[in-house]
């Protein structure tokens, strides 16, 4: 009665804004963001207010949330392990909300989609911890699913944790939209959740070692500025000291030398470019040299690819 379970994290959250959404509603969340949120609001007819932490890193705190909150506020939404910044917020933090949002009855929505990808000893916040209102008045909403920690992605199974009359409204419209998902794909998660964990835990040990070899080729980039991901599979690199405008470098990279970032305007930070560190330790290694090669101008002028010969005709 607690759970509905959805075609992937993304629409649980949709679902559940659908559901306490009324036009003009605003909804909060902290900056840098998942590209998703501000669409999904508005495609409720609600106003997304992005909150740039005021002390320019990627973590917010309670007076930068507080100082947000309005008449119009119907939910704050935290993303923690955070993409794109890979930010994890502290204990405290998530302990303060909580609380904050319980006594001011406004819907704290939780996506704890990267819970399981934390590095060095970090760990994510469970809220639940901090919860005094179990009962159905309770407006804290959990997301989660199998994409991420199971690498599972294309098998679209989410799910929400909430009070049991939101379950109820989110089963009505999912119902309507696209009624259950698949029970094979239902099957295989929960053969995923409660079969053997090792590969979680796999997974995460690979990332964690992928992780220290992209920030340390991004600490050694002269002009670079990086706060250390601590989750997720992303770094978020302050590369505005080359170019302001993050699409156009995003642009020029993937044309130039045929390595995908995606640009930092896109999560609420114009400057920065998300990279990822899925992929394997040469690959990284290559996509960073190549960066290199491609937007440091002492750069030498020519590249090889394989064998293919680049030659740098822009500045
Ligand atoms: C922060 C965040 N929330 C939710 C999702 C959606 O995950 P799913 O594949 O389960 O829909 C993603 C996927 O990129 C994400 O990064």
């Amino acid at each position: 009665k607690n759970i509905i379970v959805s075609s992937g994290a993304k629409q649980a959250l949709m679902v559940a804004l659908q559901a306490i959404l009324d036009p003009q509603d605003e909804v909060l969340f902290p900056a840098p963001y998942w590209v998703s949120y501000p669409d999904m609001v508005k495609l409720c007819g609600a106003i997304p207010v992005p909150v740039v932490p005021e002390d320019g890193t990627f973590t917010p705190t309670m007076e930068d949330i507080t100082q947000n909150v309005s008449s119009y506020t119907k939910a704050i939404i935290i993303n923690s392990p955070n993409n794109p910044s890979g930010a994890v917020y502290p204990a405290e933090f998530i302990k303060e909300i909580v609380e904050y949002t319980e006594k001011k009855g406004i819907y704290l929505i939780m996506d704890d989609i990267y819970q399981k990808l934390v590095y060095n000893g970090v760990k994510a916040a469970n809220p639940y911890d901090y919860v005094k209102d179990f009962s159905d008045n309770s407006k804290l909403i959990v997301i989660n699913g199998v994409s991420k920690a199971y690498a599972m992605t294309g098998f679209r199974i989410g799910w929400a944790i909430g009070n049991t009359k939101l379950i109820k409204a989110m089963a009505n419209i999912q119902g309507h939209q696209t009624s259950g998902p698949s029970i094979l794909l239902q099957k295989a998660a929960i053969g995923a959740i409660n079969g053997v964990q090792s590969s979680v835990e796999s997974l995460r040990v690979t990332l964690e070692n992928n992780r220290r070899v992209l920030v340390n080729h991004l600490k050694a980039f002269d002009g670079v500025h990086l706060i250390e991901p601590q989750g997720t599979f992303y770094s978020f690199a302050d590369f505005s000291a080359f170019e302001k405008d993050s699409t156009k470098l995003s642009k020029l990279l993937l044309d130039k030398v045929r390595v995908l970032t995606v640009p930092g305007v896109e999560f609420g930070m114009e400057g920065h470019l998300r990279i990822s560190f899925c992929g394997s330790i040469k690959d990284i290694t290559e996509g960073m040299e190549r960066i290199k090669w491609a937007i440091d101008p002492n750069s030498p002028n020519e590249l090889y690819i394989g064998d293919r010969k680049l030659v740098r005709d822009w500045k």
